[in-house]
């Protein structure tokens, strides 16, 4: 390079620079905060104001001629009009495609549902898509909450049906009682205590199901022999297993322990067990296996049910979902509330647990199994 070149390079190297930073420093300060369009705009005037002033201070060092000088700079000016009309054009449409993008995000808001639209730029597309995706899940939640709110009222207005059956035979029967037209004042009053016991358990579930719903469910963690509680709930559960001509069996691993509370492991037994012998036809049988499975233990109860449809199968944990559409609460009823609480229950407390509960169809009925954690 020699002397002139060196002086050139330096000297448009200082005009520019100097134009480039006032000119930055003044679009930062001052238009930062306004539409893409004018940014761009903006940069590229102060871009071409930098060439401007290169070629000037250039021109001035070298000591052009006065035409040669006023040629360079009526050909720097159009070539910046052009360049920043340029420029504006490509703002404007920034500036379009994202406010189409804004309108989108605001329809998003209002409905739920948004477009993916993909225009303009990468940054936008991303953004787009980005936003089709939230839109996706939000739906999602949406529809469980919808679904949560819809088992919610209807467990209400059940809850409220099979309270208000019982109360109302009941005050039939202490009226009747009370005027002495009872012709057997006896079964009455055995009728009263069951439907009183039916609607305590109601209670104790429904109280049950809140607490595990609002997770403070507290669990007082202690190392279990599967047997034991296996052993107590079929002791409970055979009178009325007895009575429906309902076989009962059961088998458990020798010294099997599991982390539980003893309590809350029971319920979950006894709650399989005896939707099992309601389902089981009389002859029938019900079997619970307990043994080490998977990461933990394995608890299953078989029954003799006939087999559950497949959508059945999706919903049984379901808070309130009853299979046979009528909800005829059994009268002295040694099965439970009655009031499709059960297996909700179940569901819950297992998970409490960090375990899981699934349903399976094996001939001739269905298998409930209990996945508990080792500890
Ligand atoms: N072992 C089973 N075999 C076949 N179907 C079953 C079995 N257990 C439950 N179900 C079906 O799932 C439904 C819900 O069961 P869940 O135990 O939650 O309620 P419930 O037994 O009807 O009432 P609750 O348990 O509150 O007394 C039952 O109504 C029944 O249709
Ligand atoms: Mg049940």
């Amino acid at each position: 390079m020699n002397h002139d070149q060196i002086l050139i390079v330096l000297i448009s190297a200082a005009c520019a620079g100097g134009t480039a930073l006032l000119g930055l420093a003044a679009v930062w300060f001052g238009l930062r905060r306004r539409s893409v369009r004018t940014l761009i705009g903006a940069v590229a005037v102060v871009a071409v104001a930098a060439v401007i002033a290169a070629m000037l201070g250039t021109a001035q060092a070298m000591f052009l001629s006065a035409h040669d000088f006023g040629v360079i700079v009526l050909v720097s000016v159009v070539a910046g009009v052009v360049g920043v009309a340029g420029a504006m054009l490509v703002g404007t449409a920034i500036a379009r495609w994202s406010s189409s993008l804004t309108d989108e995000a605001r329809r998003f808001g209002e409905s739920g549902e948004f477009k993916n639209a993909p225009v303009g730029p990468a940054e936008l597309q991303r953004l787009s898509e980005e936003l089709a995706r939230t839109s996706l899940k939000l739906q999602d939640s949406r529809r469980r909450e919808d679904l949560l709110e819809e088992s919610r009222r209807e467990l209400i207005s059940w809850v409220s049906h099979d309270l208000r059956t019982p109360l109302a035979g009941m005050r039939a029967m202490t009226e009747a009682l009370e005027d002495g037209l009872a012709d057997d004042p006896a079964r009455y009053h055995r009728q009263i205590r069951s439907e009183v016991d039916r609607m305590v358990r109601m209670v104790d579930d429904l109280f049950e199901l809140s607490r595990i719903h609002a997770g403070n469910l507290s669990l007082s963690l202690e190392p279990v022999l599967l047997g034991d509680v296996v052993s107590e709930a079929l002791a409970s559960a055979d009178p009325v297993a007895r009575a429906h001509g309902v076989r009962l069996g059961g088998a458990v691993d020798a010294g099997l322990e599991v982390i539980a509370d003893p309590s809350e492991l029971s319920r979950v037994v006894s709650n399989l067990v005896m939707n099992a012998i309601r389902h089981t036809p009389a002859d029938g049988q019900v079997h619970v296996v307990g043994r080490a499975g998977g990461s933990g233990v394995e608890l299953s109860v078989s029954d003799g049910c006939g087999g559950l449809a497949e959508d059945e199968m999706e919903r049984v944990f379901d808070v309130a979902w009853q299979g046979s559409a009528a909800r005829t609460p059994e009268t002295g009823s040694s099965f439970g509330s009655g009031a499709g609480l059960g297996l909700a229950i179940v569901r819950g407390i297992v998970e409490a647990h960090r375990g899981t509960v699934s349903v399976a169809n094996e001939v001739p009925g269905c298998r409930f199994l209990v996945s508990l954690p080792a500890g």
